[in-house]
């Protein structure tokens, strides 16, 4: 076969927290096994990928965690890159959109583009913080959603209807930096005119035809791709800003651009160039054989990056006159997790850096279990149940059921020598026969992207296997017929061999296992299917068990893991925002003694009451009465914030406030030192 030239990427994941399993199932994992299968295959492949960590949310973050997006995006490169790494993605690079390499070459990227008039300089209104001297960009406006009422639809989207938005359509935009009303102010911006583009988009999406050239059949991309992005071309194509008033991210090269950066989806897809060139500078390539030529580049995403892989991307890459388009552009739906969206505000995620943590050595199981409910064509679900499973009954029972049987009977009967393949019956051909189809099979699935169904194929084998072993049953005959054994060993450790190598790509952990137990390696996919992988003589190792079953106790724990955190978000508004030491030392807290407390009138709720702070004995009003008598807390000691500025509650004046500790029911307690202090202290 004609061997082809790949370059494979996976979409650059956010710098701006952990992965869980749904970006797993969905890129990382099914990119991994193609290329692995490519590589098997002798293609030449560049498997490309690295951390996206420019745009609002990494900026948005950092304001959250309280520190700077460089440090933002350290920390999550480490974290994400570490999690691949033990994962074992086999990534030839993960690189950084950070890097200088990725600025000098997105800024060149910019200046061709510029250069050749790709680009038009638009100047409008756009939401403007006074007070933090910053343009806004989408997601820092919050409001309500003109489409559902909800009140806290970002300026691009409304996460309640899933409504499309832009910042101006939001009724009472609010700034979520300075909390106020945003002002309008002009500003100018360098413009995409994709409605140039909507004609040969049209005909290269739908007929894989670009300027009378063949270059794609359009009938191995997903249903889902071409139809997203014929029914944004339909809807009328517009230009979109490729620059933002931001100081985060990659300056924009050319005169008028101060203060200003490229849109991160225009500066990230570039990404997948400038981590080809730091690979091929690292190993002595050259990168432009990468993204020129008969190569094939392909674009694992998820299927909320369809319209930028597949139209934003490609004009770009058109436009710029020398480099490939796509040949296909495998995009997944979405993983749902134990009935429920993935959400990582929610935190409502199996994450894969703990995952590892936890369970260092089922690793292939978990790609297993992913691959077999990958979102390919429509969205699907993982449960802990489904895990153990997929894992007891499909791992277990029958691939290390099958390869646990063959090797210790091969070393009882013939100290792990394998034995001479004798006369063959119908059975043992037919047998040979489906084991010799299963390669090419698998093969027809990778190529079409049907890695769910691919994987199933491999395991097909393992079944084969497993029922010969179970219909032949070598442990009776050889009682009685002891020729006929070693006939079924050999073939048995034939599958075995077999497996080795079509388990590779999914299972790449397994099938090197199976290769130290037979002492027997081959990564050629060609020589898959073949029945004389290992001769008679060759000597075969002792196993030990593949997979271990998955106790019911380990279920109960993840799930049990997952609701606690459905309860904690009940209960628990989200950490606000972060503040300065000074601010908080602002708040002069002190311990005080309650020596007096009466019911205000007519106020169902309110005690007034008068503290001794240590300081002096003063009036303070406090909405206790539903929880606390005036007599119980006669003599109590409590936490009282002294400097609050003084106000009028129902005619008496409140000198402070009492701290108090609310639960998830509303009920209220002081807040008090667990030792025996006097009146006075400071709390801090
Ligand atoms: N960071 C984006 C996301 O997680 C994906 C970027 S893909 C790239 O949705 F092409 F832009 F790099
Ligand atoms: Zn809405």
């Amino acid at each position: 076969m004609k061997k082809d030239k790949y370059t494979v990427t996976a979409a650059l994941p956010y710098a701006n927290g952990p992965l869980h399993l749904g970006h797993i199932a969905g890129v990382y994992l099914p990119s991994d096994i193609f290329v692995r299968f490519l590589r098997m295959n002798h293609h030449d492949v560049a498997f490309i990928c690295g951390s996206d960590e420019h745009g609002a949310a990494i900026t948005l973050r950092a304001k959250k965690e309280g520190t700077t997006p460089q440090e933002i995006v350290d920390k999550y490169n480490g974290i994400i890159g570490k999690a691949f790494n033990d994962f074992n993605i086999s990534f030839d690079i993960f690189h950084r959109t950070s890097s200088p390499i990725h600025h000098e070459t997105a800024q060149e990227f910019f200046k061709v583009l510029e250069s050749k008039d790709h680009f038009t300089k638009e100047t409008s209104e756009q939401y403007y913080d006074e007070d933090y001297n910053q343009f806004l960009a989408d997601r820092y406006i919050t409001g309500t959603c003109p489409k559902c009422q909800s009140e806290n639809a970002y300026g691009d989207q409304c996460e309640k209807c899933g409504s499309d938005l832009s910042p101006t359509e939001l009724i009472n935009p609010t700034s979520t930096l300075s909390g106020k009303t945003p002002v309008m102010k002009t500003t100018s911006h360098w413009y995409l005119p994709m409605q140039r583009h909507e004609e040969w988009l049209t005909k290269w999406i739908k007929e894989g035809n670009l300027d009378g050239v063949q270059q794609h059949d359009p009938k191995k991309w997903r249903n889902q791709v071409t139809g997203q992005c014929m029914s944004w071309i339909d809807n009328g194509l517009r230009p979109r800003a490729m620059t933002r008033d931001l100081d985060w991210g990659v300056k924009v090269p050319v005169e008028g651009g101060d203060g200003k950066v490229l849109y991160v989806w225009l500066d990230a897809p570039i990404g997948y160039i400038s981590a080809t060139k730091q690979w091929a500078l690292d190993n002595n390539k050259d990168w432009k054989d990468y993204w020129t030529g008969d190569r094939k580049l392909v674009h694992f995403i998820g299927k909320d990056n369809i319209v930028f892989h597949a139209i934003i991307f490609p004009i770009l890459l058109k436009t710029h006159e020398d480099l490939i388009l796509p040949d296909n552009v495998p995009a997944y739906e979405f993983l749902n997790l134990e009935g429920d969206k993935f959400s990582t505000s929610r935190n409502w995620a199996v994450w894969l850096h703990e995952y590892i943590e936890t369970y260092p050595e089922k690793i292939d199981e978990l790609k297993y279990v992913l691959t077999s409910i990958a979102p390919e064509t429509k969205d699907s679900e993982f449960t802990w149940k489904e895990y153990q499973v997929r894992i007891n009954s499909e791992l277990a029972d029958i691939l290390g059921n099958f390869v646990n049987r063959a090797l210790v009977l091969t070393q009882k009967y013939y100290d792990g020598v394998v034995p001479e393949l004798g006369t063959l019956t119908e059975f043992d051909k037919s047998v040979l026969a489906q084991m010799e189809e299963i390669p090419a099979k698998i093969s027809k699935l990778v190529y079409d992207y049907k890695l769910r169904e691919a994987q199933a194929e491999a395991m097909n084998l393992a079944r084969l296997g497993n029922k010969y072993l179970a219909d032949t049953e070598p442990w009776k005959l050889i009682k009685t017929d002891e020729n006929r054994v070693e006939t079924i060993m050999n073939i048995a450790l034939q599958i075995t061999a077999n497996l080795s190598i079509v388990l590779q790509p999914f299972l790449p952990n397994t099938a090197d296992k199976l290769s130290e137990f037979l002492d027997f390696k081959s990564t050629d996919w060609d020589v898959a299917g073949s029945s004389n992988l290992i001769l008679a003589g060759h000597t075969t190792k002792k196993p030990s068990i593949l997979f271990q079953k998955i106790e019911d106790e380990m279920v109960e724990k993840e799930v049990a893991k997952l609701e606690a955190s459905k309860v904690v978000e009940a209960n628990h508004e989200a950490q606000k925002e972060t503040v300065e030491c000074d601010d908080f030392m602002k708040m002069d807290i002190r311990t005080g003694i309650i020596l007096e407390a009466e019911k205000v009138k007519k106020a169902k709720k309110l005690l007034q009451l008068i503290v001794d702070t240590g300081l002096d004995k003063r009036t303070i009003v406090s909405g206790i009465a539903e929880y606390y008598s005036p007599e119980e807390i006669i003599g109590k000691k409590v936490s009282v914030l002294m400097n609050l500025a003084p106000r009028k509650i129902r005619g008496v004046e409140s000198q402070g406030m009492i701290l108090m500790a609310e639960n998830a029911k509303g009920e209220l307690s002081f807040v008090v030192p667990e030792k025996e202090f006097e009146a006075g202290c400071e709390v801090r």
